[in-house]
């Protein structure tokens, strides 16, 4: 079961996370390059939609991760507890800045206001953020520091 459910976690957090990074690291881009340009605009639109999807269903990964983790249990263990924590706050940044702002841009777009540059530069900083924390999580759940089970 613990193996279902670890498959299932870590094949959640690839399909999930996978796309949000890719889509939320080229919507700053994708926003200087749109203007006025109809297709521009199309391809903002889109890549927020694949951010917005895709970030629902990657409530799945710490739900299948906490499902895991009860299954071998070591909930307790301090490399989940500091990953977990750094899920949340990947998680608040997600919902807090890098989406909302994403919005605000595509409004601006359709309304055919100028973007400026400081704020997809912002944008561009809260999704770095993200990544980075999210791959962090990513090698504390392989290097699991302190853990005395498995490799
Ligand atoms: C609340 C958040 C999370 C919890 C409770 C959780 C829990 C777990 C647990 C218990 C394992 C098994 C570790 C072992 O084999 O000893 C695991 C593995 C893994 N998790 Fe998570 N996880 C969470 C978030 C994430 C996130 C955000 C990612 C990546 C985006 C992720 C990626 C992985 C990967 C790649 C593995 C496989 C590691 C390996 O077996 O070498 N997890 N997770």
């Amino acid at each position: 079961m613990t193996k279902v459910l670890l498959s299932l976690h870590v094949l959640a957090a690839i399909v999930a996370v996978g796309p949000v990074t890719v889509a939320a690291s080229m919507f700053p881009p994708a926003v200087r390059r749109a203007g006025a340009d109809a297709a521009g605009v199309g391809t903002v639109r889109l890549l927020r939609r694949i951010c917005r999807v895709y970030s629902g269903i990657g409530l799945a990964v710490p739900a299948l991760g906490f499902a895991t983790a009860s299954a071998m249990g070591v909930l307790g263990d301090k490399w989940l507890v500091a990953s977990i924590t750094l899920t949340a706050v990947a998680a608040g940044i997600l919902i807090a800045f890098v989406l909302p702002r994403q919005d605000e841009l595509l409004e601006q777009l359709d309304a055919g206001q100028a973007v400026e540059r400081s704020g997809t530069a912002r944008l561009a900083m809260f999704t770095g953020i993200f990544n980075l924390l999210w791959a962090t999580v990513t090698v504390l759940m392989i290097v699991r520091p302190g853990s005395t089970t498995g490799a």
